[in-house]
């Protein structure tokens, strides 16, 4: 196979794509013609509800079962004591299963939120009326779910650090040094639609429902799991209401498969946002030192950043934030590590922009401290330490145009003529204030496969297994595939989320609309050179097949990464400690943009998420039982319509030269780099220095 690339306009045949396009399936979601893995119905269908454990550890003495049985509309009570037996000997994406999804396998409890009992019934209401009925007693046995930095256990896993040059040398010769804690809380990502699931059997296959941002690799988890033939599942998603990194495989999904198997019945299993937040993952908190060393005309000499995260004593997962630092400033020495200690708390889980999002908070707020202290303006201390080559890798940048956004940043957001000094500008109660903060986020590509079929009425179908989560992926795959084809957008329709349709990378990681675009370019691109003008399409299509294991493979070693520049301005009341964003405004250099409306939503989207963990996330465990506090919307806080002002979101040009398509993602990036530059911008406006989040009005006061 050629290695051999094209540029990324190369094929600009129609148009569509950099063209703004509502979503393909916008009026099926409007119309509520789209269906979700909740609404999806079958004559005889049960329906189930998980029963969650009360306590943080321990085992599950009895499940008082006869009671509930006898209820109306019961079917079945599950729980570790009549479970089928699953396979948990597999390997997934990120290793060994997690514990959690060893459903009723035995008796102990791990952390509190553990699925202990499935009740199923006729009516969604019976089976909540049930499991809710339902007594299950428990040894209760210690937990310990406190953490803190530097808490006896904490570890470096085997890889977390990076090093080069002498970092306590450099700091000790440093002009002016930085050395800070800052905090990041516990955050979940509550998606709008709960998790849900409906399962049946189906001519000897297990068709699967879902609401995932992966269904090959779903339905290749549940093979595994219950031993069968891969193609003796098939998984649809069609329609996702949000993901962020929490639609994988969950307990949901072992209950449904284990009840409609036992029931030889259709079920449904769907999650109440309690569930979602003790079941599905999470962010870790994180506590993070950072130490900088500068020369006094703002040249980097050290850069350490210590980062610490929980994981759970099933699974180790590292938030890696130390990650952040190493592609972005150069310095003559740097030292990152990613710790972790385990507690007894759920295994946390890839949360959009894992490891960035906490560590962009550490890294730009410390450099904004170390701005102030230098008496520098902000943005010059980040120019004047760009590296021409990966700081700490020394490899080349596949392309990097962080200079670009600083420059169209300030321009755009008025940031000339700034007067750093803080507690300077005023309006009635108001304290106002202006910060400014870098992000970046990594840019991969995974092999995928695709098929493109000719039909016999001149129209054109892609199939992949891609899922669009709410993204807008499916439009950007519709308007590649047109322009490859050089057909207009109308006469191309993309099914996704099906894993019939073949391997597939997942919706994450950034890395969907370019792996799947990728596939779904190169078979049209093959389709459309073997269609001749003269040739009659057969009746049942003429179809082409492209797998890009190769070409993906093929690519060079770069440190490949998007890039951002955030600018905010805040308000901060002095009197009750309430911060107000006033403008936010970032400007990108993410690559080749498909479909600007959907990509600057995704952008928008992502800095939105960053005044969420600014200002109000955080959730909060009650130590006596592990649970948390205010699981749900009302008392975990996120950014309403009144708290977000409106949001800029601009790019500047920036293709990977490698890779045809030339897209970089657009998904987590918007994130990144939010929550600093508001923290800055309170900073600025008041002149104290706040390291912990959120920003809430009792630590600003
Ligand atoms: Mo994302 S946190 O890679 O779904």
């Amino acid at each position: 196979m050629t290695t051999t690339t094209t540029t990324a306009a190369g094929a600009a045949k129609t148009g569509s794509v950099g063209v703004g396009r509502s979503r393909v399936e916008g009026r099926e979601k409007v119309t509520g013609a789209a269906r979700y893995a909740g609404e999806f119905s079958f004559t005889d269908l049960a329906h189930g509800w998980l029963v969650l454990s009360t306590v943080a550890r321990g085992r599950v003495r009895s499940v008082g079962e006869e009671a509930v049985r006898a209820m109306p509309g019961v079917l079945a009570v599950m729980h570790h004591g009549n479970a089928p037996r699953i396979n948990t000997d597999y390997l997934t994406l990120m290793g060994p299963p997690d514990g959690i999804l060893h459903v009723f396998q035995h008796d102990q409890v791990l952390h509190a939120g553990w699925p202990v009992a499935l009740v199923v019934a006729e009516t969604p209401e019976q089976a909540r009326e049930a499991a809710e009925a339902l007594v299950v007693e428990y040894d209760v046995e210690p937990h310990d779910i406190a953490f803190e930095a530097d808490r006896p256990g904490t570890y470096a896993p085997e890889g977390s650090e990076a090093s080069k040059g002498d970092l306590e040398a450099e700091l000790a010769a440093s002009a002016a040094v930085v050395d800070e804690r800052y905090s990041t809380p516990e955050a979940h990502h509550t998606a709008m639609e709960p998790h849900a699931v409906t399962v049946r059997w189906e001519d000897g296959r297990l068709e699967v429902y879902d609401a995932n941002q992966g269904s090959r690799a779903v339905a290749d988890q549940l093979a595994q799991t219950f031993s069968l033939d891969p193609s003796a599942v098939r998984v649809r998603s069609e329609h996702v209401g949000g993901a962020f990194g929490g639609k994988l495989v969950a307990a949901h999904h072992i209950a449904a498969v284990m009840a409609a198997t036992e029931l030889q019945r259709p079920v449904r299993l769907t999650m109440t946002r309690r569930q979602v937040f003790a079941l599905t993952g999470y962010r870790s908190p994180t506590t993070q030192r950072m130490r900088l060393g500068a020369d006094a005309d703002g040249r980097l000499r050290a850069f350490g950043h210590d980062a610490q995260s929980l994981t759970s004593n099933i699974r180790e997962f590292v938030e890696a934030s130390a990650g952040y630092g190493r592609v972005m400033y150069a310095s003559d020495a740097h030292y990152s590590v990613n710790r972790v200690v385990p507690v007894d708390l759920p295994t946390p889980t890839f949360v959009r922009a894992p490891g960035e999002a906490p560590g962009s908070y550490a890294v730009e707020s410390a450099l904004d401290e170390l701005a102030e202290k230098l008496g520098m303006d902000p943005v010059e201390l980040r120019v004047r330490n760009e590296p021409d080559v990966g700081p700490v890798s020394g490899l080349p940048f596949s392309s990097r145009n962080l200079l670009g956004c600083y420059e169209d940043g300030a321009r755009r957001f008025g940031w000339e003529g700034r007067d750093p000094r803080p507690r300077v500008r005023r309006e009635g109660r108001w304290l106002l204030g202006t910060g400014v903060a870098a992000c970046s986020f990594p840019s991969g590509v995974a092999p995928s496969t695709a098929s493109v079929t000719a039909e016999h009425d001149g129209t054109f179908t892609v199939r992949i297994t891609a899922a669009d989560v709410g993204t807008g992926a499916r439009t950007a795959l519709t308007q590649i595939a047109a322009d490859e084809l050089g057909v207009d957008q109308g006469l191309v329709r993309v099914r996704i989320a099906d894993s019939d349709f073949g391997q597939a990378w997942l919706s994450g990681g950034s890395m969907g609309t370019r792996s799947w675009g990728w596939a779904v370019m190169a078979a049209s691109r093959e389709l459309r050179d073997r269609l001749s003008p003269t040739a009659a399409i057969p009746t049942e299509g003429l179809t082409v097949r492209t797998d890009t294991t190769e070409l993906v493979g093929a690519l060079a070693q770069k440190e490949r990464y998007s890039y951002g520049a955030q600018f905010a301005e805040v308000a901060v009341d002095v009197a009750s400690g309430e911060v107000r964003v006033r403008r936010l405004l970032g400007v990108f250099s993410a690559g080749r943009i498909i479909n600007p409306l959907t990509a600057r939503s995704q952008l928008v989207g992502g800095m939105t998420w960053g005044i969420s963990m600014a200002l109000h996330e955080e959730a909060v465990r009650d130590a006596a039982d592990g649970g948390h506090v205010g699981a749900d919307f009302a008392g975990y806080h996120v950014a309403a319509n009144a708290d977000v002002p409106v949001i800029e979101a601009h790019w500047v040009d920036d293709s990977d030269p490698d890779d045809p398509v030339g897209i970089k993602g657009v998904g987590e990036i918007g994130i990144v780099g939010t929550a600093a530059a508001i923290g800055n911008a309170v900073w600025h406006a008041t002149g104290v220095r706040h390291r912990d989040l959120p920003l809430r009005p009792d630590r600003v006061l």
